[in-house]
Formats: structure tokens, C-alpha cells, sequence
């Protein structure tokens, strides 16, 4: 494994936050890292794991032993990905590009945001593997021609976000105005000129290679720039979609459908009657509704009603253990976000595939101490 020099300290994914912390404007961190309120959402998704104990078997020979998972036809060779995250290109220079061909040369999933500030085309031809996250609200005809260009782009599989009718209470970030887009404001600027290594490493560097970056893939054409002094307005309230729209895009999207963002059995239930081909059973990282239920909770449950689909699975993931119970409790693949980002940042496609290993190396070494060879034996090890 390849460590790039300035990771020569990092041991686990959480290691990343105080070097993110201080790489990045205060306002960027602090939009990327908390959550909503009193951030209770995205502390609980922490607390969960923390209930759940493991029970070990002994004298298993497991010297060989695999963490490979199938999906979709697909074998990755590790059981999780990475998840969308809009913006990313603020943080680190090309982000969306970097995890792309992270993803691609550890042959995990990458599902590209629709807040990214990369056009889908260009990821796609990074990585053809590419899956897109769109968020729509109910107007059929915009839904349309956004699924048509994902499709142009070559990309199978669509995810879409469900959990933002309107957009979650960020105070800390928007006290510093910190926005989608970014209002220009003197205490932002500020904030960036005291960040020095990220104003040469990310900022200048998109600037002079591909200047300001847009919204690229709200819709059909590319948007406005991402520091803009339009105000947001109506464009983040999504209140209008609902299972109707979720139907018509179904019978209208010839690759695979998924929805991220839910957290009940019923919901479940509904999505694999309407023929989706899975959900992302998350909290979305404790950013939308604080006091949302923590994912882990609800997974069993919406297990149960999965029929054909798949359950993917996101929201505080930072341990080989956290994939462990995850998959142990019956989700098919399990997703991180934060870690990656704040590893592009610092490290761009090396820190990203750096910390891709890291996961990786605890879900095996974890395995290995249960007494399992495959991650289908998982579940016998539920205390
Ligand atoms: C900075 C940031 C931006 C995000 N943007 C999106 C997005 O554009 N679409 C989306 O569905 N989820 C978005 N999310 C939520 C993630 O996809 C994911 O659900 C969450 O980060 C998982 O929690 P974790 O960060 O604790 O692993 C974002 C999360 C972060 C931290």
C-alpha cells in the first residue's frame, strides 16, 4: 500500500479529522463535518455500533479467507464503497475525479453526487462503473431530462436521494455563510486566506486548471458557479416528489433505481413493490432531520421487508467492525462518507485508495479474529 507522505500518522479513518480540520477554511470544515442542530443524529449513528457485540469462534483455520462481495452482477473486492458527497471539489482538488479512479482500482462502488461540482460525463469516463445520485423534486419533464443524460453518460445505475424534501438545518455553517452556492462574503475570505495549503493545493489549483466551479449536474445543462451571489431560492425544496413520481421514473429508467434515505420498514416495503432495485438505508451522516433514527436501528427491520432488492447501507461508518455489524445484520454492501472526503482533500487519489486499504485491512484482520472465511458467516457472530 502506498502512503503518501503526509499520512504517515494515519492509522484509522478517524485519524483524518484534526489534519482535515486544520487543512480546511473553518466554514468548509464545519459544512462538511457537522450535522444538523444539536448534531444528535450523527453522534447516535456513532453510539449504535457501540451496542452491538460480536461473539468469536476459535481454532477456525482462516488463512484463506475473502472479503469480496457481489452486487448487481458485480464482484467488488471489498464490501463497501463510498458515498455521494456534493461539493467534494471544494475540498479537495478534482474529488469527484480522484474517487472515481480510487474506486475503480480497488474495484469498490462510487455513487457521484448530484451536487457534484464535476460533470457527470467527465467521472463516467474516469470510471464507467460510476453509479449517479440525482437530486429531483416532482416536475417530471426536469426528472426526465436529467435521466437522460445520465443515460447518455453510460451510467446503470441511478440513486435517488429521498430524504431532502427540504434542505436540513446546517446553522454552524450557514452562521459563517457558508451556503450552496457560496454567498461572497469578506469573513469566508478571510477564512480561506488563513488556510494557505488548501487556498494553493485546492483552490487556486481547480481555478487555473478548470476556473470557478459550477453546479454541473442539476439538470440537463450546467448550472450556475459554485460562489455565486444568487441566492439559493427554491432550488434545494424537493417537497413535491412523491411514491407517484418514484413509479413513473421506474418505468422510465431502464438501468437499476435506487432511493437513499430510508429509514422504515414500510418505506422499504413500498420501494420493492414499485420494483426499485434497492435503498440506501441511511440518516444521510445526520444531516437532514436531527434525531433522525440511526440507521443501524431500523436495518433489521427493513431487511425483513426487502424482498428482490438490495439493502445498502450508510451513516457513521468508520471501523472494520462498523462494516462487520453491518453486514452482519443483513445489508448487502455498507457505504462511508466523511473519511473519504477530508481524504481527498489531504491526499487526493493516493490518501483516498490509502484509506480505501485501511478499511479494508481492519474488515479482513476483524474477520479473520471472528473465526470466518467469508463475510457470509458474518451473521452466526451476533452476540
Ligand atoms: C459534505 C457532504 C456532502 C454530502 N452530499 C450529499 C449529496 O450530494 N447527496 C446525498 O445523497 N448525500 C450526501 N451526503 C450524505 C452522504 O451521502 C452519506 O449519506 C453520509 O455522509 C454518510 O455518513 P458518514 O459521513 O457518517 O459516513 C453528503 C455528506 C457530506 C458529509
Amino acid at each position: 500500500m502506498v502512503v503518501p507522505n503526509n499520512f504517515r500518522k494515519i492509522k484509522c479513518l478517524e485519524d483524518l479529522d484534526p489534519y482535515a480540520k486544520s487543512f480546511l477554511p473553518q466554514a468548509l470544515w464545519e459544512f462538511g463535518s457537522v450535522g444538523v442542530e444539536h448534531n444528535l443524529s450523527r453522534e447516535g449513528n456513532r453510539k449504535v455500533f457501540d451496542e452491538i457485540w460480536l461473539q468469536p469462534r476459535t481454532l477456525i483455520n482462516v488463512s484463506s479467507r475473502s472479503i469480496k462481495r457481489s452486487l448487481f452482477n458485480h464482484t467488488y473486492t471489498f464490501p463497501f464503497g463510498i458515498s455521494p458527497m456534493g461539493a467534494s471539489a471544494m475540498f479537495g482538488f478534482e474529488a469527484d475525479l480522484n474517487f472515481a479512479r480510487a474506486a475503480k482500482e480497488s474495484n469498490i462502488p462510487y455513487v457521484m453526487s448530484g451536487s457534484a461540482l464535476v460533470p457527470i460525463e467527465k467521472v463516467a469516463e474516469a470510471n464507467p462503473d460510476v453509479w449517479f445520485q440525482a437530486y429531483v423534486d416532482a416536475d417530471r419533464d426536469s426528472i426526465g431530462l436529467l435521466a437522460d443524460r445520465v443515460w447518455r453518460s453510460g451510467i446503470q445505475n441511478l440513486v435517488i436521494t429521498v430524504d431532502v424534501a427540504v434542505p436540513g438545518n446546517r446553522g454552524t455553517a450557514l452562521r459563517k455563510g457558508f451556503e450552496y452556492p457560496i454567498r461572497p462574503n469578506i469573513a469566508l475570505a478571510l477564512d480561506a486566506l488563513f488556510h494557505p495549503r488548501w487556498l494553493v493545493k485546492t483552490f487556486f489549483r481547480t481555478l487555473l486548471s478548470s476556473g470557478l466551479p459550477h453546479i454541473e449536474n442539476y439538470g440537463p445543462k450546467r448550472g450556475i458557479p459554485i460562489i455565486s451571489k444568487e441566492a439559493p431560492g427554491r432550488k434545494h425544496v424537493r417537497d413535491g416528489l412523491d411514491w407517484e413520481d418514484m413509479k413513473w421514473l421506474r418505468d422510465r429508467w431502464k438501468g437499476r433505481l435506487m432511493i437513499k434515505g430510508v429509514l422504515s420498514g414500510e418505506d422499504a416495503n413500498l420501494a420493492n413493490t414499485i420494483g426499485l432495485d434497492g435503498v440506501f438505508v441511511s440518516n444521510h451522516g445526520g444531516r437532514q432531520l436531527d434525531t433522525a433514527i440511526p440507521p443501524l436501528k431500523v436495518l433489521a427491520e427493513i431487511v425483513a421487508e426487502k424482498g428482490k432488492m438490495v439493502i445498502l447501507f450508510d451513516s457513521g461508518v468508520r471501523r472494520g467492525t462498523d462494516v462487520i455489524k453491518a453486514l452482519a445484520l443483513g445489508a448487502d454492501f455498507v457505504f462511508s462518507g466523511r473519511p473519504f472526503l477530508y481524504a481527498a482533500a489531504l491526499g487526493g487519489q493516493e490518501g483516498i485508495s490509502y484509506v480505501i486499504n485501511l478499511l479494508a485491512d481492519e474488515v479482513d484482520r476483524n474477520l479473520a479474529l471472528l473465526g470466518c472465511t467469508t463475510l457470509d458467516q458474518l451473521p452466526e457472530r451476533l452476540a
